[in-house]
């Protein structure tokens, strides 16, 4: 049977590499683009882009059409899931989409609250056959988020404390997801993916510094002096208090978890921090 492979997010951290790893290995592929998105920049070239936005439900149908593998990323800005992700879903299923590969967050079965929960369980209540990604926090928020601080200022500016994150490389991330939706015994299953190791913020600014060559430091801010400089650099509210609550789960521990699901499913080690650094380098220069 043919599998042809419709990828969300495809400007993004993951929906990217998900594109140009499935490109380059010869699977069929379709690019979900806003229409107004400067996307071909961001997508490798040839690949085939099609209109999608989960705010322009005219978008849904053609999209969907002839497509029976998606790969699911929810945009960070949409938390009102029922209104923008649900109607997406319930149309790619009756379009003909049988499987859904989604990109999910670590813990989510524990947090009915988060997005990424709702999600699932809407896909689960459809019957589609489905895989959760349910990803620890990504090591390139260090090198998109977070990056000006290091570049201009060498410091790592987050408030996370002394809590240790089990950070994850969106590399590998992708290179599940194209296995996961490429070979068959991954039905019905909810994989949590992690590095191979919890660091905290010291350890990383430690690995920035030997990798970089400078002295990078941590200065593990207050929550307030963290939520003021986001502000004042014009980040959307909305957006300043889900990054707290991610640090706030940092600190107090929770975002330690290591799992071998990587290991097991792409039989070798996750990215390092210190190879990631090494990848990224340009962007903190
Ligand atoms: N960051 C982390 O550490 C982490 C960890 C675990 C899970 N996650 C989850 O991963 C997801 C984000 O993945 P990511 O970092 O790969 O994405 P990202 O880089 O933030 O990119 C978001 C993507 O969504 C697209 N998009 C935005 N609004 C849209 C809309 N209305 N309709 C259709 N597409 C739209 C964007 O397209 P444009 O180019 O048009 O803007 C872009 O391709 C979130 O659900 C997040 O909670 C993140």
């Amino acid at each position: 049977m043919s599998n042809n492979i419709l990828v969300t997010g495809a400007t993004g951290n993951v929906g990217s590499e998900v594109v140009r790893l499935l490109s380059k290995r010869g699977y069929s592929v379709k690019a979900a683009v806003r229409s107004h998105s400067a996307s071909r920049i961001h997508l490798p070239s040839g690949i085939e882009s099609v209109a999608f936005d989960f705010e322009q439900t005219q978008t849904f149908e053609p999209a969907f059409r002839g497509i029976n593998t998606l790969f699911l990323v929810r945009p960070p800005a949409i938390s009102q899931v029922k209104k923008y992700i649900y109607p997406a879903l319930t149309i790619a299923q009756a379009t003909g989409v049988d499987r859904i590969v989604f990109l999910s967050l670590l813990g989510a079965e524990r947090m009915a609250i988060v997005p990424h929960a709702k999600i699932e369980a809407y896909i689960k209540s459809l019957g589609l056959v489905y895989t959760f990604l349910r990803a620890s926090f990504f090591m390139q928020n260090l090198s998109t988020t977070h990056s000006q601080d290091i570049r201009d200022r060498n410091e790592i500016f987050v408030p996370a404390g002394k809590g240790k994150t089990s950070f994850i490389d969106v590399r590998d991330i992708a290179t599940v997801a194209v296995k996961v939706m490429t070979e068959p015994g991954h039905e019905d299953r909810a994989y949590p993916l992690t590095g191979s190791e919890a660091l905290d913020y010291y350890e990383v600014a430690e690995i920035f510094t030997n990798v970089l060559g400078r002295q990078i430091v941590y200065t593990h801010p207050s929550f307030l002096k963290f939520a003021r400089k986001m502000y004042v650099r014009g980040l959307q509210p909305g957006l300043i208090v889900v990054m707290l609550g991610i640090y706030t789960t940092a600190r107090l521990g929770l975002a330690a978890k290591v799992t071998e699901d990587v290991r097991h499913l792409l039989q070798r080690s996750p990215i390092s921090m210190e190879e990631f650094v090494r990848d990224y380098r340009a962007s903190w220069m």
